[in-house]
């Protein structure tokens, strides 16, 4: 009897929203694909590689359904199924039950171009000294405001994903509200990588009351994060205790 092929799906990033910043493996893998389940946003900017396919739309109202069929199909056809998801899909993309719809599939992720690596990259900030709070996914959004205050109370830069709940403007109100400085730097990108893109820097308290659509990133950047001459010190710091011997020399 001939082996029947292992069910296999991708997950792939698909970068912020420019057909430009699609990977050209995101694009082969999701051209080879035969099934197709995604959000109309994950879809855009793959739109070509796309037409001709068993395509599985998700939207608010059928997100569960669709996800069930797309998965039964490829149980049923053995074909694979690419999930193409907007940036990356480990960030804020709903993995968790991705992975759960997905048991007993071979699944791989292929990365993408976050919003949130956009977003640093205007903000001129390291990401390594961020946290990153989605607010567009499940989960107590009173509790990430806290977890959001405490990152930024110990000096961390504060990047979080807008929702149609949590917009810039309410998000900023309640910061200084909790004791954050109001001339804080801030950084909300919009739309970012589309012709639509905006890009607001400005200080926290200029945000209050303003609308911003909900694909927006907004970045506060912690004046209390390690500046440039801290950062050469540290440098400094493990090159002479790696270096014992250059160091001596040096002093
Ligand atoms: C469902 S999450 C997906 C995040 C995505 N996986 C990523 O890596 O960027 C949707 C949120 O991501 C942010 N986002 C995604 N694409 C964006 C873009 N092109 N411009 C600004 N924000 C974006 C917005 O905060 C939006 O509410």
């Amino acid at each position: 009897m001939p082996a029947r092929n292992k069910l296999k799906a991708v997950l792939v990033g698909v970068g912020p929203g420019a057909s430009t910043l699609v990977t050209p493996e995101a694009r082969e893998i999701i051209s080879r694909a035969e099934i197709i389940l995604g959000w109309d946003m994950d879809l855009l900017p793959v739109r070509d590689c796309v037409a001709g396919k068993k395509v599985f739309l998700q939207d608010v109202r059928n997100y569960v359904q669709a996800t069930r069929a797309a998965v039964r199909e490829a149980k049923r056809t053995r074909k694979l199924l690419a999930v193409p998801r907007v940036g990356d899909p480990c960030l804020s993309s709903g993995l968790k039950g991705l992975m759960r719809a997905l048991v007993g599939f071979e699944v791989q992720i292929h990365p993408g171009i976050s919003s949130v690596q956009l977003a640093a990259a205007y903000a001129c900030i390291n990401l390594d000294e961020s946290a990153i709070i989605s607010f567009h996914d499940l989960g107590d959004p009173e509790e990430k405001k806290r977890y959001m205050l405490d990152c930024f109370r110990k000096g961390r830069h504060v990047i979080t994903l807008a929702s149609p709940d949590l917009r810039p403007g309410p998000m900023a109100k309640w910061l200084i509200q909790q004791g954050a400085p109001a001339d804080t730097d801030a950084l909300v990108g919009s739309a970012l990588s589309l012709p639509e893109q905006t890009i607001v820097r400005t200080q926290l308290f200029r945000l209050v009351g303003r609308e911003f659509p909900w694909l927006s990133v907004t970045v506060v950047i912690n004046p209390g994060a390690p500046s440039l001459d801290q950062d050469h010190r540290l440098w400094c710091q493990w090159h002479n205790r790696n270096n014992p011997k250059q160091a001596r020399r040096r002093r």
